[in-house]
């Protein structure tokens, strides 16, 4: 159904391969609101960078800083090496750039738009109409933009962010608007682009898809990073329990409470939930006491972390 991106066979190699993007103590204040703190971090070359955060939290600010869209107040940013403020223009065929809002040229259709970017970047039409087809547009590729749905013109920022086929990707929050199938549309998209060695920076608040998609995360926290790692790691250190759920029917709390390791008992939706860093212990406990039958394992996730550290973990308990 989707074609797959088009992408050069080579990349451009830089002299020294240093990290795409470098970011040393940045900043950047709003008036009285210091949207970025203090950031620092590099993302490597072929990397697949998410940057999390909730709503207010600097990632705009920063990734428009990255892009050259933004002067930071202090601190340096390098991009490919080189400073992307004041606007650079040998940077600019190197990157895309998708915002989190969006300028289009209204009056077009959707072909017409993608073919006025790609011609703006020197891209061919050939290169539009594959970018059109790869985010699922080919169908409304005559519709007037202004007439496109809300999530059919995520597709055509999208598609207007890859359509000259750049080294380094900034995606601001694509999926916000997407519908689940247009989700997974893209990510298959994505991936090719990580396949083929391109360099993506991603935001999203869809915390199971940056653990589906990022190298490494970085969650912002009041314009700081509160912690940087790969979703694995994070998950594997975070030292968040394991969560065993037992028919409710078949254990009572007091039962619960009394096997070695569990270290709370709460009641849930029909099930018994034993909290415990020693999983496999437990599991051992409740199959003697009462069989293994139904019970399941919940190991923490990225959204349990990012939730941890953000400071909602409770109120998406009660909703569990
Ligand atoms: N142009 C601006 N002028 C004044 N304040 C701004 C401006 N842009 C952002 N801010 C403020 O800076 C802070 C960081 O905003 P930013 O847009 O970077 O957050 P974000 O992490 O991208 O949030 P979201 O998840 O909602 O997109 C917020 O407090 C916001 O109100
Ligand atoms: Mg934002």
């Amino acid at each position: 159904m989707s074609e797959p991106v088009s992408v050069q066979s080579t990349i451009r190699q830089e002299a020294a391969p240093g990290p795409v993007i470098l970011l040393e103590e940045v900043r950047k204040r709003y008036g009285d609101r210091q949207a970025v703190a203090g950031v620092s971090f590099e993302v490597r070359p072929g990397e697949f960078f998410g940057l999390l955060g909730p709503n207010g939290a600097g990632k705009t600010t920063l990734i428009e800083m990255m892009e050259g869209l933004r002067q930071a107040d202090s601190g340096t940013v390098t991009v490919f090496g080189r400073p992307p403020w004041p606007r650079d223009i040998a940077l600019l065929p190197r990157l895309g750039v998708q915002t989190q809002s969006s300028a289009f040229f209204v009056r077009q259709t959707a072909r017409e738009h993608l073919r006025t970017v790609a011609a703006l970047y020197g891209a061919d039409r050939a290169a539009a109409e594959r970018t059109l087809a790869s985010v699922q547009l080919t169908e409304q590729g005559d519709t007037r933009v202004e007439k496109l749905s809300g999530g059919q013109r995520q597709r055509l920022a999208i598609a207007s962010a890859l359509v000259h086929d750049p080294e380094l990707i900034f995606l601001d929050e694509p999926t916000a608007a997407l519908d689940p199938q247009a989700r997974r549309e893209l990510w298959k998209v994505l991936r090719a682009l990580k396949s083929a060695g391109r360099t993506i920076v991603y935001t999203t608040h869809h915390i199971d898809e940056a653990e589906a998609l990022c190298d490494r995360v970085a969650i912002l926290v009041d314009g700081r990073v509160a912690v940087l790692d790969t979703p694995h790691h994070l998950v594997a250190s975070s030292g968040l329990p394991t969560r065993l759920l037992v028919p409710a029917e078949r254990m009572t709390v007091e039962e619960g409470a009394a096997i070695p390791d569990v270290r709370r008992v709460t009641a849930e939706g029909g099930s018994l939930v034993l909290e415990t860093s020693e999983p496999g212990r437990v599991l051992s406990a409740v199959d003697r006491l009462i069989g293994l039958h139904d019970v399941q394992t919940r190991t923490a996730t990225l959204e349990d972390i990012y939730l941890d550290l953000t400071g909602h973990l409770q109120s998406s308990e009660q909703q569990s």
